[in-house]
């Protein structure tokens, strides 16, 4: 007895790529360098060990779902030095949430929003594409219809939400956007996000903001959806914010983020969470408490991606569509056929990377299948090797 709508939810992207490069291998003697997954790999600060280990004892404590009071406390500081927030404008007890990294609560959301049918059809979730998978498994677990927006080089890649037909804006119950982009780079203006909330309000839909590359940027740090909701002068009612360690201080495995959003929302999540129970430990909030206290890491990793963007700027610049993101840490590169390139860059130079095809919806429309994506996530030695064995095939 099996939900059939798992049947749905197509193979992840690392899968399609093992069967797509199934059998075949790098040139010999080449040493292998992985591009393909958005895992960060630069060190991480050493006071997370040193935390977990003080705090050891509250392993032995079931962590509560809101967190800890202090956790909520930094997360709104950051919040307010981050987006400038006049004093009192966000209530962290009952605004702010810990989740265990935002894939889980990207995926939950679905499940708190979206109800049997809306406008007296079937609810629509509305995702960019290419798009971050867990938002159209989401979609699909929660009895939505994902509608994909196409994000191309022709609309700076961000969905246009002025193409979107009102009967389906009526019937649409969330909208996903991530900016800075996964996996263009790019980063929705503050017009661009009042606008979608003012949207989001007329509508009487959720807009689920994924902000998790927010802190990777190359000159400006990107607006994001609590600044938009300040700057209207309103809470942020139907608004819901992801922020996560994971890239912005290189701790994938620690599993920590927070959401930031309107009082009701929050509250309505929160109370699906008792059940999902996607806690955050107690050491692990006391070490991500100490890591939004600090930026000088936050900065020093930055510089790190800035290096390695400079090295592939050098090395790409006029070929394959390259151009230097202002957010994210990817290269997304118009390669003409991104399967083929991909199959290519293994076989010739040793380097894998995700062809774009695999990050977009089914079909020969589909506005990823000419592009590969190249995570920037080695050190800068093994970057610039990959780069240049790259410009050689390319
Ligand atoms: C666009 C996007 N959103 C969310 C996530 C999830 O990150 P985490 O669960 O580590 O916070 C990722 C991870 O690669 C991502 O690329």
């Amino acid at each position: 007895m099996i939900n059939d709508r798992l049947a749905l939810l197509r193979d992840y992207p690392f899968r399609r790529l093992s069967a797509l490069l199934n059998g075949l291998a790098p040139p010999s003697g080449v040493p292998p360098i992985v591009m393909s997954i958005g895992e960060p790999r630069h060190a991480y600060p050493r006071f997370v060990t040193e935390i977990l280990t003080r705090e050891a004892e509250s392993w032995g404590k079931y962590p509560p779902t809101p967190g800890t009071a202090s956790f909520r406390a930094a997360v709104g500081d950051w919040l307010a030095r981050r987006y400038r927030l006049a004093d009192g404008v966000l209530d962290p007890d009952r605004q702010v949430l810990p989740v265990a990294g935002t894939r889980e609560a990207l995926f939950a959301l679905a499940l708190a929003v979206v109800p049997p049918d809306k406008a007296g059809r079937r609810p629509a979730v509305l995702i960019p594409d290419p798009f971050y998978q867990v938002y159209s498994g989401a979609a699909v677990m929660a009895g939505a219809e994902p509608v994909y927006l196409p994000t191309t080089a022709e609309s700076g890649f961000l969905p246009d939400f002025d193409a979107v037909p009102e009967q389906v804006l009526a019937r649409t119950a969330l909208v996903y956007l991530c900016s800075p982009a996964n996996p263009q780079g790019t980063i929705a203006d503050l017009d661009y996000l009042r606008a979608l909330v003012g949207r989001a309000r007329d509508h009487d839909f959720v807009l689920a903001a994924d902000e998790c590359y927010s802190e990777i940027y190359d000159r400006s740090p990107p607006p994001g959806v609590v600044e938009a909701c300040a700057g209207l002068g309103d809470d942020m009612a139907h608004v819901i914010a992801f922020h996560s360690l994971s890239k912005r201080s290189s701790v994938p495995g620690l599993r920590s983020g927070f959401v930031v959003g309107g009082a009701d929302l929050i509250g309505h999540f929160a109370r699906l969470r008792m059940y999902t129970g996607g806690v955050t430990p107690l050491p692990v909030l006391a070490a991500a408490e100490a890591l939004w206290r600090d930026e000088i890491h936050v900065e020093e990793n930055r510089n790190l991606y800035r290096a390695k963007f400079d090295i592939a700027e050098q090395m790409l610049a006029g070929r394959a569509g390259f151009y230097r993101p202002p957010g994210g840490f990817y290269l997304w590169l118009d390669v003409g056929d991104g399967e083929a390139a991909a199959r290519r860059l293994w076989t010739e130079a040793g380097v894998k990377v995700m062809p774009g095809a695999y990050l977009s919806r089914e079909g020969a429309a589909a506005p990823g299948r000419a592009y590969i994506r190249v995570a920037l996530v080695p050190d800068r030695d093994t970057t610039a090797d990959a780069v240049d064995r790259m410009a050689a095939v390319l």
